[in-house]
């Protein structure tokens, strides 16, 4: 982190036990619900401390302590320039798909790559784990990757490929990789629950969920368990928008696509997990195959880039753009 930004992310409480108010037991039953900094602390609800059995005034307390500590409160217009100017960018590796993007996957949000099988979304996410330990002139945010893999696709020797295109030893990218397996979307929730530790011992500047939907759509079947699957899902998202903004980490994740039962001409696709997906994920880019063993990817939501596509080719050296052969 930049000297600029440790003055807004000024930390003055190391620990939990430091904040105003927590003892050990309270600190053990702050644990036990996941919030294990005091950068998550920062981002928690009354509701949800005292759902862990702490007393409200308590809870309130040490909220407020807890925010002030992070700078995050509320702020002044300027203030928030200020804040969005923390924001980083890291780079897919691939020239135009940077710009296509404005500069790269920012920090503080979640980015949404979605398309059919094969279309490489697995393969992006794999490149960013690379990428994402670049020194920051290079495009890079010099930090490690945790690595969400619901659908057991990542591949370390596909990492050992990725690397020295970037000139970097591939026995030390894959240290900087935490990955993890989720069996289950309960599973898959209690990793990034778990999670603040490890973002902030191994510093993570890149958050993975491939697939973030999977698990979620082959649980809840059927109409009656659409209502809870969103709700879940819903609150996963926010978890990780939340995990984004305490660490200033980019959050990536996967979906894939099913077809819409009402399109009967062109072959019309949309992405799985609806208007929940839709509002959380604040960058969208759909993956399509194009000819010749293209890839095309399309910016479909940001809130302040116009809509444009770019082709991409999956090579033995990962995802490459047509500028970067
Ligand atoms: P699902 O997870 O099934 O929805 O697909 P995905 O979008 O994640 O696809 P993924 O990123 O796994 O891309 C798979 C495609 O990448 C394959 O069809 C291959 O064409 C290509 N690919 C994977 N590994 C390599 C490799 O080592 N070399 C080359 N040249 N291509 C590869
Ligand atoms: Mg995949």
């Amino acid at each position: 982190m930049s000297s600029e930004q440790m003055e807004y992310y000024k930390v003055k409480y190391q620990a939990l036990e430091d904040l105003p108010g927590v003892g050990p037991a309270t600190a053990s039953k702050l644990r036990e619900i996941g919030f294990k900094t005091v950068e998550v602390v920062a981002t928690a609800t009354t509701h949800e401390l005292v759902s862990a059995g702490i007393g409200e005034a308590t809870a309130e307390k040490l909220i407020t302590a807890a925010r002030k500590s992070m700078a995050i409160t509320f702020v002044r217009g300027d203030e928030l320039v200020k804040l969005r100017s923390s924001m980083r960018h890291l780079t897919t590796g691939c020239v135009s798909l940077d710009r296509l993007l404005g500069g790269g996957i920012e920090s503080q949000s979640i980015t949404e790559f979605y398309g059919e099988f094969g279309t490489g979304k697995s393969q992006i996410c794999q490149q960013l784990c690379v990428t994402v330990q670049l020194p920051y002139e290079r495009g890079g945010l010099e930090g490690g990757a945790l690595y969400i893999d619901t659908e057991n696709t990542f591949r370390p020797e596909r990492i050992e490929q990725i690397a020295p295109r970037f000139d970097l030893d591939p026995d030390e990218v894959l240290k900087k990789i935490i990955f993890a397996e989720a069996y289950t979307s309960n599973h898959q929730v209690v990793l990034l629950e778990n999670a603040d530790e490890v973002i902030k011992e191994n510093n993570i500047r890149l958050i993975v969920v491939d697939s973030v939907t999977s698990h979620f759509r082959s649980e809840y079947l059927g109409r009656e368990m659409l209502a809870p699957r969103q709700q879940e899902l819903n609150k996963h998202l926010h978890k990780l928008i939340r995990l984004s903004r305490a660490f200033n980490t980019s959050v990536v994740v996967t979906n894939q696509v099913m077809a819409q039962p009402d399109a009967f001409f062109a072959k019309v696709v949309r992405p799985v997990g609806g208007h929940v997906m839709g509002h959380t994920s604040h960058t969208r880019i759909f993956l399509r195959k194009g000819r010749n063993n293209l890839r095309i990817a399309k910016l479909v939501v940001s809130p302040f880039l116009p809509e444009g596509e770019t082709p991409l080719r999956i090579t033995g050296r990962g995802v490459e753009g047509d500028e970067d052969i």
